[in-house]
């Protein structure tokens, strides 16, 4: 029987639009993003390529036609930044938002188009489009030159692997046509690419208003002797396709089971050539399998190649599913959990190390942190710049470590397979994109010895579990009081207990960190790391620090493991803290003396649902330690025959 796919695709939305006409391989494709900032007349440009590529219906014309008078385009003119920009409304924003693909073709090529937004907060628009593009249409309006939105555009595009640049010299016509001021453009431009790696870098001068140098050579600059841009885009060399030779990585979307008979893993060929027969290897577990059957949209296939949607049958039962990567069993891929990578920070919230974060990296997904950042680069300059934590449309270098080993290439060896996305753990914003550089060799250097004393039989021997209690609150709410007060009743039961406190560990373990958001994920990881080996040691540990931020808290919940971790708010209005101010530290931050007091200039994020709600306003603390005790014995952590 022959099997078809149609009624099996893979999952829509991860892989990058396709052109119209489908599986969009052969060479005749090219994939261009355009990019400039506002007003560099980029709609216009759009609209006019469309236009001369005779892709806009006649009805669409007559609707724009109209539009264009009311604006103010005189006759029958064309106001061509209509035809992208599409609504009124969204014209007199004067913005476009997200990233618009669109088709056209010219007597040689197609094309596809993804049209990017030139706002500064956009970059994520940016960063999407130009890590599928072949080449990169800059624009630049000839009156403003360079513009800082430029060069972060083409450092964007060559750190995304975009091999062909095209300076867009536009508004030549407002500039009559001087040939110095293009000259002056194309040597600033050419002196800032020099280092970022482009194929090749192309400038044109251009009125897209007038139609100077697009598809004709205008008379305007005889001076010029370049293509037109319509030639350029004929000529610039697309992707190349897969190569057979490399490595075939084929990362398992879904798992496709429509009867009891048949049993595929549907997916995009990421890189390289499948063939029916090849040997392939699950990276994560080593088991292996040959491929039986490659099933396309039209049927079955003899082979696949990068970039192509198709379920494989292999020839037996494997362990194997969503977030599996399958490779050449004679050529397997590697993974890490350890790697240097470029990010670019798109969200507001600072980018900070040691804040646990999602990773996806194809269909592979874990828990990842920054561990370090090594510089941000200035977009003006391609300089390196010290900084400690990541702001929006930030690139920098970083190290980042994963909680389980993922399969990569290099990005400069494959964009599929070496680009990944940090997403925000509570408001599942995509925070980051990062481009993966290479392993840390420490990664693969470093192997977890086997202990033959386990954690079971530590607390076997110490007649109790272990638990993590703790304890986040103000300063001043209550915490170590009532740890302390803990930790007296446990040790009195015979409990072996350790009590990690804030103020203590910033006098050695933590001396170095202070109280910036930056710092205080790092304190909190860390001591979420001494809580857990205390705890695999057996031991009943108590912290007591304030912990603001829900984030990590959740890490540190992550680390310990949830089935030993409890999380204890002791709840105490910051009125009541701040009049007990045993420390004095309100006082001296309301009078500026201290300049990241919690709950005065620094956030406290109160837990939603902790385990336990302490209220720390009452008098003595032996009513919150006898509840804390029920709790303990709840969860059988008491020692045997010891009810509270
Ligand atoms: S945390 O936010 O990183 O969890 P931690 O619990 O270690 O803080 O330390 C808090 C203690 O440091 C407070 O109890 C207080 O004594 C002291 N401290 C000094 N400066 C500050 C500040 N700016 N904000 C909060 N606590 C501070």
């Amino acid at each position: 029987m022959q099997r078809r796919m149609q009624d099996r695709l893979p999952e829509r939305g991860a892989a990058p639009p396709q052109a119209p006409s489908a599986q969009p391989l052969a060479q005749d494709l090219l994939r261009l993003i355009t990019c400039g900032s506002v007003d560099d007349g980029k709609s216009t440009l759009i609209g006019r390529l469309l236009w001369e590529a005779q892709q806009v219906p006649e009805d669409q014309l007559q609707a724009l036609r109209a539009d264009s008078r009311r604006y103010g385009t005189q006759g029958d003119d064309i106001d061509y930044a209509l035809l992208v920009d599409g609504l009124a409304a969204e014209r007199e924003q004067g913005i476009t938002i997200d990233v618009a693909y669109r088709y056209f073709s010219s007597a040689s090529r197609r094309f596809i188009v993804a049209d990017t937004p030139g706002h500064e907060q956009y970059t994520r628009n940016m960063v999407t489009a130009a890590s599928t593009a072949d080449a990169a249409l800059l624009l630049v309006d000839a009156r403003a030159g360079l513009q800082r939105q430029t060069r972060r555009h083409a450092y964007v595009a060559s750190l995304l692997g975009v091999r062909h640049v095209l300076l867009a010299v536009n508004k030549m016509d407002l500039v009559d046509f001087r040939e110095e001021v293009f000259r002056g453009i194309e040597r600033a431009f050419a002196d800032f690419a020099r280092d970022l790696g482009f194929a090749s870098l192309t400038a044109v001068p251009l009125s897209a208003l007038r139609g100077d140098n697009l598809s004709q050579r205008s008379a305007h600059t005889p001076w010029y002797q370049g293509p037109t841009l319509r030639g350029w885009l004929d000529g610039v060399p697309a992707r190349a396709p897969a190569a057979a030779e490399e490595p075939a990585a084929f990362p398992v979307q879904w798992v496709n089971r429509p009867d009891a008979g048949f049993r595929g893993l549907s997916g995009s060929v990421a890189r390289g050539v499948l063939r029916v027969g090849d040997e392939l290897r699950v990276t994560a577990s080593g088991e292996r399998a040959r491929v039986a059957e490659i099933l396309g949209f039209d049927g079955a296939l003899p082979q696949a190649e990068a970039g192509r949607a198709v379920t494989l049958r292999l020839d037996r039962e494997i362990d194997a599913s969503r977030g599996d990567m399958l490779s050449h069993a004679a050529d397997p891929l590697q993974g890490a959990d350890q790697f240097e990578a470029v990010l670019v920070w798109m969200h507001a919230d600072a980018g900070l190390v040691g804040r646990s974060y999602e990773i996806k990296l194809a269909t592979q997904t874990a828990a990842a942190s920054i561990t370090s950042i090594g510089h941000r680069v200035n977009v003006d300059t391609l300089a390196p710049e010290p900084t400690h934590q990541l702001g929006m449309n930030d690139i920098a270098v970083c190290k980042l470590a994963a909680t389980r080993a993922l399969a990569f290439t290099p990005y400069a060896q494959s964009r599929e397979l070496g680009a990944f996305i940090l997403i925000d753990r509570f408001s599942h914003a995509t925070v980051a994109a990062g481009m993966i550089r290479h392993a840390l060799r420490r990664a693969t250097n470093v192997h977890r010895q086997a202990l033959s004393i386990t954690p079971a039989q530590r607390e076997r021997m110490n007649g109790h579990a272990a638990q993590v209690l703790w304890f986040t609150g103000l300063s001043g709410a209550g915490k170590s009081t009532l740890a302390n007060a803990l930790e007296v009743a446990l040790h009195a039961r015979g409990m072996r207990t350790y009590l990690l406190d804030g103020d203590n560990l910033r006098h050695g373990l933590n001396r170095d960190l202070g109280f910036t958001e930056a710092d205080r994920v790092e304190n909190i990881r860390r001591v979420a790391e001494v809580a857990r080996l205390m705890a695999d040691a057996g031991l009943v540990v108590l912290s007591a620090f304030i912990s603001p931020y829900a984030r990590d808290r959740a890490m540190a919940r992550e680390i310990i493991g949830a089935e030993r971790f409890v999380e204890v708010y002791v709840d105490t209005p910051l009125e009541v803290c701040e009049a007990r101010d045993v420390k004095g530290l309100y006082r001296k931050a309301r009078s500026g003396l201290i300049p990241n007091m919690t709950g005065v200039q620094s956030p406290y994020e109160a837990p939603e649902q902790p385990d336990l709600r302490i209220s720390g306003s009452q008098g003595s603390p032996q009513a919150a330690v006898q509840q804390l005790l029920q709790a303990l014995c709840e969860r059988g952590a008491l020692p045997a025959g010891d009810s509270h």
